[in-house]
């Protein structure tokens, strides 16, 4: 693992970014807010040393600056998977093979689900690791966070209301800006629960219910596939139905967004539901048992360097300097 991240540069300039942009991940956070139960809610507000009604979305793009920040860049790497299918014949994530021994967004979520309850590590790790598990969680339902193909779509170039810009891009902030308007804390608000009244009473009241299938505390890394496999197969179906050719330097704020916008909508509801019933989960399990030290799954690999494809891809993001490249928003800060 070190020896990889010594050939790495060691100051890559990380232009501003932000997954599934600050809307995206601040509305995740308001729906969480909206679902947990009352000692989640305590156990949050404890250790992020913040009782204000937006306890979990103040903290929701944390990780997205801090991954540019010095000391930061070794989480970079854990914002995405790069699932090697090839849509849109074949979708699929499979963790033994996509995520690499420096780690991946799956891992990630396993070991700060973990910390965040480790209080032997002093209580700022803890609440970096509560923050990453919120945000890492936001990203995973991204579909192209959980994709190889084209740097994650960041080599896709299109453009959105005549703007140049790429796929990656477009899903984390122009798709869900469209929809909704610009950032702000009090739109993310509004979206939120407006989605929260939707999986309560509306549109997703019935399939809800399925969307906590595979929530298990005592595995972070199985349950995150779920999530990964889920988004994953969206980009099959939504985002490169017809292949990475047929979107290629067109304009996709028409057709296509019409197409894009539903899935989005429920990608991240989808997040936030299951965010709220992830860390109920955990503040259980940790009241029940303490926390367990033992986290066997979250590296399997022993090989003791990357596999070429992987490496392949580790340098093309690389070389496109960053792993997402989300040109339209402003850094929010
Ligand atoms: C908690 O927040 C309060 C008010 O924002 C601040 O004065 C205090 O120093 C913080 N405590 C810790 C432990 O961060
Ligand atoms: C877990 O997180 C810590 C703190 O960020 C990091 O040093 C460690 O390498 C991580 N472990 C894995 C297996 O990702
Ligand atoms: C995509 O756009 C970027 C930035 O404008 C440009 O540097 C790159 O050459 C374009 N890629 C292709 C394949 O046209
Ligand atoms: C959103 O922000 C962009 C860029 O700052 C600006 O051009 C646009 O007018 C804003 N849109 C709305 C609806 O406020
Ligand atoms: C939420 O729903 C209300 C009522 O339908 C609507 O006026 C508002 O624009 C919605 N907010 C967002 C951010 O979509
Ligand atoms: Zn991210």
């Amino acid at each position: 693992m070190a020896s990889f991240k010594a050939l790495l540069p060691l100051a890559v300039a990380l232009p501003a970014v932000n997954a599934w942009g600050s809307l995206g991940h601040t509305t995740v956070a308001y729906i969480a807010q909206n679902f947990v139960c009352d000692k989640t809610a305590k156990f949050a507000q404890r250790l992020l040393n913040d009782t204000s009604k937006a306890y979990l979305a103040n903290v929701a793009t944390w990780a997205d600056s801090y991954r540019s920040e010095p000391g930061g860049q070794f989480s970079s790497v854990y914002h995405y998977i790069d699932a090697l299918d090839s849509p849109p014949k074949s979708c699929n994530v499979d963790y033994e093979r996509d995520c690499s021994e420096e780690g991946c967004i799956v891992s990630a979520f396993a070991n700060y689900s973990s910390r965040a309850f480790q209080q032997d590590i002093g209580i700022v790790e803890q609440q970096k690791a509560l923050k990453w598990v919120i945000h890492f969680t936001g990203d995973i339902h991204q579909p192209l966070h959980v994709e190889n193909i084209a740097v994650g779509g960041n080599l896709i170039n299109v453009t959105f209301n005549g703007a140049k810009t790429n796929l990656h891009s477009i899903w984390d902030t122009a798709i869900p800006q469209k929809a909704i308007g610009n950032f702000s804390q009090a739109n993310a608000l509004s979206w939120a629960n407006n989605l929260t009244s939707e999986i309560k009473h509306g549109q997703y009241k019935k399939e809800s219910r399925t969307w906590l299938r595979g929530i298990d505390a005592d595995d972070a890394v199985d349950t995150s596939m779920v999530w990964a496999r889920d988004a994953n197969k969206l980009v099959c179906t939504t985002v490169i139905p017809n292949g990475p050719d047929a979107v290629f330097a067109q304009e996709l704020s028409g057709a296509y967004y019409e197409t894009a916008i539903p899935v989005v909508k429920k990608q991240i509801a989808k997040a936030g539901y299951r965010l709220a019933a992830w860390l109920d989960a955990v503040v259980e399990e940790a009241e029940k048992h303490g926390h367990k030290h033992e986290n066997s799954k979250i590296v399997k690999r022993n090989e003791p360097k990357l596999e070429p494809w992987m490496e392949e891809a580790r340098q093309a993001r690389r070389d496109f300097g960053g792993d997402c490249g989300c040109g339209l928003e402003e850094h929010v800060h």
